[in-house]
């Protein structure tokens, strides 16, 4: 995208903000707003995605078949609650490029990359180990350990950890390959993000995949900073196992209900196993007491529990807007919003701060990450308080990413106006 002529002025900002198909989708969110009643500028999606204006009447109509129907509402609820859960089925398939066999949405994504790890990382004494990225999301490291530690193995002997080259922020991805090659009769499990959160990097998912099988590794990804910022086509690369959040890029709300990805392969192995709830035993024989657990095909017989509707019913209001908005239009703008914001930062030549995030489109999503050696948790904090968000993570990174669902180039044009000043006076 380096090749499109973007310009400095304002002007540019409003005339493609005049162009673009999506602009009337920010109008269905509701922005924070400053001391003066303006709307911030909101980079913070790949942290916690806005609310859509039609969330409180979904939840609202819950409430409502909860107060007049009681326990009848599981079955006579406007929209049931029983199979609430597969209202989202369609859309979340096509959203991560699945069958509807392969995904669910359930729990959160700790505990579904818990509830993954169940089949999917089965330790033996010659093949252990599991790849993450080195510093990885701290509860996915957790995860992993725990699980590394249950089974009995030992973290310092049973994780390997991808780091990038001396003085380089990201990995590469022949250096993945490598060390799949190299060791992977050794690997157990391949856990990777697709997103990494810290850098923005998004990894060759298809690439791992096809690398990790051909030396009999398991596949799994974390795609909280992918789902809803990448196209995505899990079925076709063919990872075992993915989970992600809908809290980021899918504003379902804080702490909404997870997604969770199992590949068809896997839909009626009764060799895997699992840990086991009545919302995962065949539907049809669900209210019947019976001991024994008979698993759902495919992703849904990984479920534990009854689903929050509440939960569910923001992630509906959103994925309603997020289907009729299509996923590839939101990412050939977001490439486009991106790279404008690269753009303009990088009009300014400073030894304040550099983008670690790569260059290339296909090796990002919409965050960009800007390492702020000296001062940057205030300057993020100053910025917060004038109506800017993004966030911090230690040591030196300012994440932001423009949101191609709600920020307009304008939202690109003011940030680069505000961060410079920041980044001025910081300097003084
Ligand atoms: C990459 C990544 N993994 C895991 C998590 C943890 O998510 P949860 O609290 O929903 O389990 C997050 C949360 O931001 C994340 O960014």
């Amino acid at each position: 995208m380096s090749s499109f002529a973007f310009e400095t002025g304002e002007d540019f900002a409003i005339a493609m903000d005049e162009r673009d198909p999506l602009k009337t989708y920010r109008e269905r969110f509701l922005f924070p707003k400053t001391a003066d009643g303006g709307d911030f500028i909101y980079f913070c999606g790949h942290s916690l995605g806005l609310q859509p204006k039609t969330a409180a009447a979904y939840i609202e109509q819950e409430l409502k078949d909860w107060a007049q129907l009681g326990v009848e509402g599981h079955f006579r609820a406007t929209n049931p609650w029983m199979p609430y859960h597969k209202l989202l089925t369609e859309r979340t398939a096509a959203l991560v490029g699945a069958k509807p066999l392969e995904v669910v949405v359930m729990n959160s994504l700790t505990v579904n990359l818990h509830l993954m790890m169940v089949p999917f990382y089965r330790p033996t004494r010659a093949r252990h180990k599991i790849v993450i990225e080195r510093g990885a999301f701290p509860s996915d490291q957790y995860a992993v350990k725990s699980q590394i530690l249950f089974h009995g193995f030992d973290p310092a002997t049973s994780l390997i950890e991808l780091t990038p080259l001396p003085g380089e922020f990201c990995l590469r991805d022949e250096k993945i390959e490598a060390l799949i090659e190299h060791s992977g009769d050794e690997i157990a499990l391949i856990m990777l993000g697709g997103v990494n959160y810290a850098t923005g990097q998004a990894y060759d998912m298809a690439g791992i995949t096809r690398a990790g099988h051909a030396r009999g590794c398991v596949v799994g990804f974390d795609l909280a900073h992918a789902a809803g910022n990448l196209p995505l086509k899990l079925n076709e690369w063919g990872p075992d196992f993915a989970v992600w959040c809908s809290y980021k890029y899918l504003n379902g709300g804080p702490g909404c209900v997870a997604g969770c990805f199992v590949h068809e392969r896997h839909a009626r192995s009764s060799e895997l196993p699992r840990f086991a709830g009545w919302w995962g035993h065949d539907e049809r024989a669900r209210f019947e007491v019976g001991p024994d657990f008979r698993a759902m095909p495919g992703a849904e017989g990984w479920q534990l529990s009854n689903p929050s509707i509440l939960s569910l019913a923001v992630l509906r209001a959103s994925m309603d807007i997020f289907s009729e908005a299509g996923m590839q239009r939101l990412r050939t703008k977001s490439v486009m919003l991106t790279s404008y914001l690269e753009f303009l930062l990088n009009q300014r030549s400073s030894s304040s701060f550099s983008i670690v995030t790569p260059q290339e489109k296909d090796r990002r999503g919409a965050q960009l990450s800007i390492r702020i050696p000296k001062n940057g948790h205030a300057l993020c904090e100053r910025l917060m308080q004038e109506g800017v968000a993004g966030d911090w993570r230690e040591p030196d990174t300012f994440r932001v990413a423009p949101v191609p669902l709600y920020n307009s180039y304008r939202d690109v044009f003011r940030f680069v106006q505000r961060f410079n000043a920041a980044i001025e006076s910081a300097a003084q």
